[in-house]
């Protein structure tokens, strides 16, 4: 939540401005209630700065009415509100009393109430009701002691005394205008990274942030501060020590976080399930076909001694644990279990040193899933994660990673993160197998093909059903109370469909195993309430799919209306349901990958038909960075 640029370069001109502004349209999907940018040049008396409540837009237009001065340095913020209501004097930057130093910061400041008492004693005043304008106040008053001290600006050394003193989670990125030119940075619990360029230096809370201008970029490490001035770099802990830079280079190039003529994110991503899956596989197998994750970095002995996994991880993430569930336990037969990060550490979870925590996130960023994994290590559990982000916090905090090859998620709402999570999530449980001995050669090469062959059939949904799934939408729109009903696999497929209702049309809806809608949710059917029905092959699970039928017929008897995902050639779907979503034949546990897409595209033709902010919807961040 919160989303923060910096940048600094040699010459003053007009870049700081423009990277900022683009950082910022980049991580829009961070945070939306407001957003603001702060220049610093030699010569300047205070900081310029300008920030407007509401969307990235609104600062646009500002600057564009009230031209900011060219600099040689910048930060930008967008913000998701925690401390204070959105609103243009909440919005960050926030300045030290002087009007010298300006910060921008993501988090919360959890001692932020006492720090400002002591400087409201001391006389400061405060015009915001944010933690950050504390901080800023703060920062201020340090800086001023080191220049009484030493007679010059000393802004890092400042920023890390000041780190050490705050408590809560924080990326904060400062600047002063008696250093020109620099910026500095500093984490704790929140992200940053740094891009590395020729002459110049970047800062972001991801590498969306500065990919248009370089690909090359270094993690920034839990409670490690940064400087950046031009092309110089400077990493250390928050008491000055110098530690190792973790350079990488981003695997995607900033093309692939533009809409490229999709009307919206979301619509482009939902488009590129194919490719996240076809992605995720690619190049982790060996000439003999086996799989090799030499990424893990995990000894097969350990492995092979895992007797639990625990998944741990948020919304559509969670539900991707848990369609995996299903296959680890079949094909690996040890308990798999799959637990809400935030609820997971609070209840005394049994771990062992042979219990594998297995972390999904699309952003690496999930603060509960971070804290989830943290307590996991503690107890001395390994911890995998499967993640979507390069150089986030929760692949950097976990014993070994699993990288989602499905290219930057831009969309709020998740809809290509999840298949690319279930295909990882089966290769981690194919690997297992391989490793343990559990599963032939010749098997586990079939649930591969199986595999390899989704791709092709997601592609097939798309083709055929749109128009059908757009159709409906539009004649649903209206409806409230949606009830999405699936088994086995399909249970979780149905949570997943009715978050993704939730999540963007602001339709109430809610997803639960069919075989519990006698047991209490049938009370709330009646004339007309839409049930959406995942319903299982009836070549495979035989005794599955009839059931779901006789569900089918249940509801249809007290007047709902029935949409059916249903494979092509079902025998009865057509026949019970009002509407049928026909997605191809494929095995029971490589289905979510296929029943999911037409519940993506759902969702979004009912957020559109709403006229909802399809890609940023109210109230929401894509990446949650509080607990
Ligand atoms: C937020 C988003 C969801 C996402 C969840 C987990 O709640 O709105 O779409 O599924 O976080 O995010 P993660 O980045 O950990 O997968």
């Amino acid at each position: 939540m919160c989303g923060i640029v910096g940048y600094s370069g040699k010459t003053k001109c007009g870049k700081p401005l423009e990277v900022c502004l683009q950082g910022l349209k980049r991580l829009e999907y961070r945070g939306y209630d407001s957003a603001g940018v702060a220049l610093v040049a030699p010569g300047m008396e205070r900081v310029a700065y300008a920030k407007k409540a509401g969307r990235l837009s609104n600062l646009v237009g500002y600057v564009q009415r009230h031209p900011l001065p060219d600099a040689l340095c910048g930060i930008g913020h967008t913000r998701w509100a925690t401390n204070g209501e959105p609103s243009d004097v909440n919005a960050h930057p926030h300045v030290s009393e002087d009007g010298r130093i300006a910060i921008i910061h993501n988090g919360i400041i959890e001692n932020a109430g006492k720090l400002k008492f002591d400087l409201q004693s001391e006389g400061y005043s405060f015009v915001s009701d944010t933690d950050t304008e504390v901080a800023a106040k703060l920062l201020g008053k340090i800086a001023d002691d080191i220049i009484k001290k030493t007679g010059k600006p000393d802004l890092f050394t400042a920023c890390r005394r000041m780190a050490k003193m705050l408590e809560g989670t924080f990326t904060i990125l400062a600047v002063d205008v008696r250093e020109p030119g620099v910026v500095v940075g500093m984490r704790h619990d929140s992200p940053l990274v740094v891009g590395v360029g020729k002459d110049e230096s970047f800062l972001g809370s991801d590498v969306a942030a500065f990919v248009q201008y370089t690909r090359e970029a270094i993690e920034l490490g839990q409670d490690q501060a940064v400087r950046i001035e031009g092309g110089d770099i400077t990493i250390t802990d928050f008491d000055g020590k110098p530690v190792e830079d973790k350079h990488f280079t981003v695997d995607w190039d900033a093309s692939a976080a533009e809409k490229g003529g999709w009307p919206n994110f979301m619509d482009k991503e939902i488009h590129e399930d194919p490719s996240a899956v076809n992605e995720t596989l690619m190049g982790r197998f060996d000439l003999d076909g086996r799989i090799k994750l030499d990424e893990l970095h995990v000894d097969e002995d350990v492995l092979r001694q895992i007797d639990k996994i625990i998944v741990v991880a948020c919304g559509t993430a969670s539900y991707a644990g848990l369609v995996a569930k299903y296959a680890i336990e079949h094909w690996v037969r040890i308990p798999v279990e799959v637990e809400l990060a935030h609820e997971f550490r609070y209840r005394d979870p049994i771990l062992t040193p042979r219990t594998l925590v297995v972390a999904v996130s699309q952003s690496g960023e999930t603060m509960d899933t971070l804290m989830a994994i943290r307590h996991a290590r503690e107890q001395g559990s390994k911890v995998l994660a499967i993640c979507n982000t390069q150089g986030s916090s929760i692949p950097r905090e976990s014993d070994a990673v699993l990288y989602t090859h499905a290219g930057p998620e831009v969309a709020v709402a998740s809809t290509k993160a999840f298949v690319a999570q279930i295909t990882a999530a089966y290769l981690l449980g194919l690997y297992l197998a391989q490793v343990k001995g559990v599963m032939f050669h010749d098997e586990i090469q079939l649930q591969l093909s199986e595999l390899r062959a989704m791709p092709k059939k997601i592609q097939w949904v798309l083709d055929n059903d749109d128009d059908l799934i757009h159709q409906t939408a539009d004649r649903l729109v209206d409806k409230n109370g949606f009830h999405f009903l699936g088994r086995h696999v399909g249970y979780p497929v149905a949570l997943e469909g009715a978050l993704k209702l939730k999540e963007i049309a602001y339709t109430f809806s809610e997803g639960y195993a069919a075989g519990e809608l006698k047991h209490g949710p049938i009370a709330l059917i009646q004339e007309g309430t839409p049930v959406v029905v995942i319903v299982p092959s009836a070549r495979n699970r035989n005794i599955l799919h009839s059931k779901v039928i006789s569900t089918i017929e249940e509801v249809k008897a007290r007047g709902a209306y029935t949409i059916a995902i249903a494979e092509q050639g079902d025998p009865d779907a057509g026949r019970y349901a009002d509407v049928t979503f026909t997605v191809p034949q494929c095995p029971t546990l490589m289905s979510p990958l296929v029943d999911v897409v037409p519940l993506q595209l759902f969702a979004m033709y009912m957020a559109e038909a709403k006229g909802n902010d399809v890609d940023k919807p109210r109230n929401l961040a894509k990446s949650v960075t509080v607990e």
